[in-house]
């Protein structure tokens, strides 16, 4: 039996907002932005939601591979920006898509969500209990940032990015000789940092309290705090992944980081002594899209022809909460 991604999807806004563009709402300016981060531009919604955006990607994926919204066993959406509390986004997906055989729910890992849906649907998967699933990233961060607070603002993108996995019975070898599938998978959390990145929703508040003040409802970040863990824990993260697989560095094919920072993704390719041109990178144009950016980013290289059956990537990201983790796959 083999588990492989056999279709890949992306949806983002049309509206691209430059870095010149942000110099007009905040003090910054381009030379700032590409400097400390890379990014030059970013796509901002004018009216896409995060289940709009879902939705379009995963019927992209769906298309690729040759697969009905009937034949969807599960749809799992990982967010940190939904519209609404209830129902959940896969709830929405699943009828806008008419995907109506498919169980639906969320999850939120931050920027490390969509690695924890594969992961979630990859144990599924194996167990069983389901033959195939979408898992999407989506987001809509520009609702969640403080358009005035420019250590925050000039970071984040809007976009959503989608996979659509499946069993197969037999063993996919391919022309190299590796099997297709999922080889490791490493996930973690350090719940005591989870300040250094936070967005609160409502505080407890019912008929029985007296009135408080509501908080603000901004992203807010210690940048150099999270900058720090990232450089730490995702090399370490991804040297542990390897060495449950019983590979090393030199066995990867392709580094797919999470896209916040073009300083993070040098520094975790200097640490691991990788070659960064194994570390494909989109964020110059799109941002940090939280969720959204590493399967964004495997849907550009995989309709580029820039991923091969027998390829082997380490998928690896980092986020609020804050959680990590790494998996290693062969292309299939
Ligand atoms: O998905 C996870 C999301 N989060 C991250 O990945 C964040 C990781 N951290 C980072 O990427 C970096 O810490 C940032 C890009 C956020 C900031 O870069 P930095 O090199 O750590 O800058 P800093 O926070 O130390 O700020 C340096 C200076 C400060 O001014 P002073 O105090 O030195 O006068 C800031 O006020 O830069 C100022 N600054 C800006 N200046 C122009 C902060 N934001 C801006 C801006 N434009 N947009």
């Amino acid at each position: 039996m083999t588990i492989k991604i056999s279709g890949t999807g992306r949806a983002l806004p049309e509206h691209k907002v430059t870095n010149q563009k942000l110099q007009e709402l905040v003090e910054t300016s381009d030379e700032w932005i590409r400097e400390r981060t890379g990014i030059g531009e970013r796509r901002i919604s004018t009216g896409d939601t995060v289940v709009s955006l879902a939705a379009e990607a995963c019927r992209k994926a769906l298309e690729m591979a040759g697969k009905a919204a009937s034949e969807v066993e599960l749809i799992l959406v990982a967010t940190c920006s939904p519209e609404y509390l209830l129902p959940c986004c896969a709830c929405q997906v699943q009828s806008i898509i008419g995907a109506v055989h498919g169980a639906a729910f969320d999850l939120n890992a931050a920027c490390a969500g969509f690695l924890f849906g594969l992961d979630t649907a990859y144990a599924y998967l194996q167990s069983g209990l389901y033959k195939n699933a979408l898992i999407v990233g989506s987001e809509v961060l520009s609702k969640l940032v403080d358009w005035k607070d420019r250590s925050t603002c000039v970071l984040f993108g809007d976009g959503a990015g989608a996979v659509f996995v499946e069993t197969v019975p037999e063993e996919l070898i391919c022309d190299n000789g590796r099997k297709a599938g999922i080889e490791a998978i490493l996930q973690g959390a350090d719940g005591a940092k989870g300040g250094i990145l936070s967005c609160q929703e409502r505080p407890v508040q019912n008929a029985f309290l007296t009135e408080q003040e509501m908080p603000d409802s901004y992203v807010h970040m210690n940048g150099q705090e999270v900058y720090k863990f990232a450089v730490k824990k995702v090399p370490a993260c991804i040297q542990a992944a390897l060495e449950k697989a019983g590979l090393t560095v030199e066995d990867i094919d392709l580094f797919l980081l999470h896209q916040a920072n073009e300083r993070i993704i040098r520094s975790v390719a200097k640490r691991l002594k990788a070659d960064l041109s194994k570390f494909p990178m989109n964020l110059q144009r799109v941002g940090n899209m939280s969720s959204a950016t590493i399967p964004v980013l495997l849907d550009e290289l995989n309709r580029d022809g820039r991923i091969q059956k027998g390829d082997r990537l380490v998928l690896s990201g980092f986020g609020a909460g804050l959680t990590y983790g790494a998996t290693v796959l062969v292309w299939g």
